[in-house]
């Protein structure tokens, strides 16, 4: 049995003012016309053979509902977190709800605010990986770096062809290190999209971090269930140390292996990455809404009043109900300061 696990958890602070709290990239329909989380589902649905798990904040659970009721998705567990605690403690119990009832299934874990341009060929790779994680491997999907970025993980590939083990998994090395890896070639990107069995998950994670499973199991084990909502424990999901399964499993588990995949993936973390991702025109500008772009190129905006753009260059324009933002392309990644200084400000 292959099981989608849709994890909705983050913030996306990088695509401010659009990304807030209340409503984080993956419920936008950044790129087409569902939002991520819709189209990350019907990418799998032909490979699903269960119901989704869904993990995902307690404040987001009607909009994760009700998005995917609108694409047709068999009713799912949705399990719902009181407070945010990273990945691996989310893995853990969408993998305690996977087995559950005895059920031992594979679970295609993934991020709900990535964009993978060529689903077809995503499935493919999924296909061809299910073998090595019913022989109970951890199976990421690598990407060929371009570029040092240091928001990735980083994996060394054993040589070879199609699923191999992983040499060495670093978790968002610094930018040296990066370009080390990048120069000596035969590294690449996880894409933090994970394929393995429930179980050997769940025994990976007692074996390196048992204090996350015992804590996870703890509100597990307490949770309510209400309808297809499995509301977490609050006072034992607190209590749970806050780690990513890249550091907390990926990074020192010998179990790990990685298939290189070229299906146009894009975690569109930042608004030139959704410039990227999005169709142009022939000057280079990606309009989204009431949009006028004169002597302009290589720019995005995203506007819900009128927006003129004149004579301006590698600019990132986005106006919404209460917030506008102008950027310098190459400068967004530092959207996430403003996001910082309005917290610090509140
Ligand atoms: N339910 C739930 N709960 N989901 C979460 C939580 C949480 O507490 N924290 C994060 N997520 C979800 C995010 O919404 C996202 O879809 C996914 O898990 C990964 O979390 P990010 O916060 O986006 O991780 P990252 O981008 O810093 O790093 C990961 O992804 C990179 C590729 O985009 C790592 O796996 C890196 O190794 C990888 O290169
Ligand atoms: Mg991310």
């Amino acid at each position: 049995t292959l099981q989608p696990v849709l994890l909705c958890g983050g913030s996306g602070t990088r695509l401010w003012p659009l990304s807030r709290e209340a409503y984080p990239k993956q419920f936008l329909p950044l790129a087409g016309e569902d939002s991520l989380l819709q189209a990350t589902w019907r990418r799998v649905a032909p490979l699903a053979d269960a119901a989704p798990i869904v993990v995902a904040g307690e404040e987001h659970r009607f909009l994760a509902a009700e998005q995917l009721r609108l694409t047709g998705a068999p009713a799912a567990a949705i399990v719902l977190e009181p407070v945010g605690r990273n990945t691996a403690p989310a893995i853990a119990a969408a993998a305690l709800q996977a087995t559950a009832a005895g059920a031992d299934p594979l679970l295609l874990v993934l991020p709900s605010d990535h964009v993978v341009a060529d689903a077809e060929a995503f499935r493919a790779a999924v296909r061809a990986a299910c073998a090595a994680a019913a022989d109970g491997a951890l199976v990421t999907f690598g990407i060929v770096p371009d570029a040092p970025e240091t928001g990735f993980g980083y994996i060394q590939a054993a040589p070879g062809e199609g699923v191999r083990k992983v040499l060495r998994f670093v978790e968002k090395p610094d930018a040296d290190t990066a370009r080390a890896y990048l120069d000596a070639g035969g590294y690449y990107w996880n894409s933090g999209m994970f394929l393995f069995r429930a179980s050997r998950y769940l025994a990976e994670l007692e074996r390196l971090r048992p204090d996350i499973l015992a804590a996870t199991r703890a509100a597990f084990a307490a949770a309510r269930r209400d309808g297809d909502f499995i509301r977490l424990d609050r006072d034992a999901f607190v209590a749970c140390p806050a780690q990513s399964i890249d550091y907390a499993v990926m990074e020192r588990t010998d179990a790990a292996m990685v298939l290189p995949v070229e299906v146009g993936w894009n975690d569109v973390g930042s608004w030139s990455a959704l410039w990227d991702v999005a169709e142009r025109d022939a000057a280079g500008n990606a309009c989204r809404g009431d949009v006028i772009a004169v002597d302009s190129r290589d720019s995005y905006a995203y506007a819900r009043r009128l927006v003129a753009l004149v004579g301006v260059e590698g600019i990132v324009v986005v106006e919404t109900d209460d917030a506008v933002l102008v950027a310098r392309k190459d400068k967004v990644q530092q959207v996430k300061e403003v996001v910082a200084q309005l917290k610090a400000d509140q």
